[in-house]
């Protein structure tokens, strides 16, 4: 029997284009796993109202380990509007899946690499002062709270009585009170001290795991005076345990414009879950875009590894596929780390780095061209030879065990 199970939820769009090559990979790299199949996404809630099914969410229950694609979802209305006839009206509404997945599964810890590849042409460079230009290497990691803040879901447009008059024992609420409900929309920011405190140890505890220097507390608490100031205070209490790791302290607006100056000199960063999606986003533009972001969403029992993108619908139909399956290639090697297997998941990165280095397959993005059925007629590498060539590149096993010397040092990033 295979030592692993792995849910795969392909989902939407190049969902379906990116993860099997993924599962290539990683069946290629002699990972011990089985593969069970798990629906998700828009076609499920247009047929049964449900982004999430129930049988999903039984997968993920029992074998605790998912390869998520990406999912497709729209506005309310297009919503409404795309539901079978028979369940409108039904009182269906939809809701994100993958939002519901981390808060039914407590996937409260969100990671998100950003790491230069050297030679990857997406790289963010620098001007120098004195003339020519820099390329500052990018070894920063993003952990994002995942469950609360803007996105636990609170929100209301009309909100009931019972809301506005809580809100109006605020003296800030004021000016709002006499707004008509139909034009007062209310999302809640909620930000409790048990989760700020579990991800502010989680990014020290990664920081000494990695050798990094430093962890970036990146809120706004001169504003967001109580959520972003407790998150701020448990980072300071949290610091203490960890003396060898300095702690910064940034706001998100003057931590985005700094991005360019001097992104090589951040290490870990620690938000809560609107500011980490931001910020994570914002430096996965100076590794290569969303074509190398990836992510893992980790609870105590369940952990979840997903590329950032979504579902790129003008893409999906393409054929043979165009899009970068880096992003879904990292997912998996996270998911890797993540189950104890450190070499397998340093061989898939190895390879991609030496493709990267190489230059010689390249992806529609990392030619910078516009995706399109033109793009492999100019000179881009389809999906799937991008799959080729990072297979080409992988140690097998035996090359594996010859070889398996863990340093963990600064630099030598498992992931
Ligand atoms: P998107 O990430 O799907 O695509 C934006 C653009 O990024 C694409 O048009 C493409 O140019 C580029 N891109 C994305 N993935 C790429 C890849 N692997 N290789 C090369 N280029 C890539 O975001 P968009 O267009 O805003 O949203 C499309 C749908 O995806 C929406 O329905 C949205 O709600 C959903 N979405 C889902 C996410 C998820 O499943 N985690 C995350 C973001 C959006
Ligand atoms: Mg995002």
């Amino acid at each position: 029997m295979p030592k692993h199970t792995v849910v795969t939820m392909p989902g939407d769009g190049i969902g379906n284009q990116v993860l099997p090559e993924a599962v290539r990979v990683l069946k290629a790299v002699g990972f011990d796993a089985e593969y069970v199949h798990a629906d998700i996404g828009w076609d499920c809630w247009c047929r049964e109202g449900n982004a999430l099914p129930q049988r999903t969410i039984d997968l993920l229950a029992k074998h605790k380990l998912g390869l998520f694609g990406a999912i497709t979802s729209k506005p309310k209305k297009q919503a409404e509007a795309e539901l079978s006839p028979e369940l409108r009206g039904k009182g269906y509404s939809y809701f994100s899946p993958i939002v519901t997945m981390r808060q039914r599964f407590h996937l409260d810890t969100c990671i998100r690499p950003c790491i230069s590849f050297p030679g990857n042409p997406l790289n963010f460079i620098r001007k120098r002062p004195g003339g020519g230009f820099e390329e500052p290497f990018v070894n920063v990691v993003v952990f994002r709270q995942n469950t609360e803040g803007l996105y636990a879901g609170v929100e209301w447009t009309n909100p009931p009585e019972q809301v506005r008059a809580a809100l109006a024992t605020h003296p800030k609420f004021k000016p709002f009170a006499a707004v008509a409900g139909s034009d007062l929309a209310i999302s809640v920011r909620i930000i409790t001290r048990a989760a700020a405190r579990k991800i502010c140890r989680a990014a020290f505890e990664w920081a000494r795991k990695y050798g990094y220097k430093s962890v970036t507390i990146c809120e706004k608490p001169n504003v967001l005076r109580e959520t972003s100031g407790l998150m701020e205070d448990e980072a300071k209490n949290v610091s203490k345990a960890y003396p060898g790791i300095a702690l910064w302290s940034t706001n998100i607006d003057a931590q985005t414009m700094w991005l360019t100056k001097n992104p090589e000199e951040y290490g870990v960063i620690v938000a809560s879950n609107l500011f980490g999606d931001v910020i994570s986003d914002a430096f996965a533009g100076l590794i290569g875009g969303l074509g190398f972001a990836a992510s893992g969403n980790i609870g105590d029992e369940v952990a979840v590894f997903e590329p950032t993108h979504g579902s790129a619908p003008k893409y999906a139909e393409l054929d043979p596929p165009i899009v970068n399956p880096i992003a879904m290639f990292l997912s998996a090697v996270m998911m890797l780390e993540h189950v104890g297997e450190i070499e397998k998941a340093r061989s898939i990165r190895e390879a991609i780095a030496l493709v990267v280095r190489e230059g010689k397959v390249r992806t529609y993005d990392m030619l910078r061209i516009p995706g399109s059925r033109d793009a492999i007629r100019q000179g881009a590498a389809s999906t799937i030879q991008m799959t080729d060539a990072v297979l080409g590149k992988l140690r097998v096993d035996e090359e594996i065990a010859l070889s398996s010397v863990t340093t963990g040092k600064r630099g030598d990033m498992p992931l």
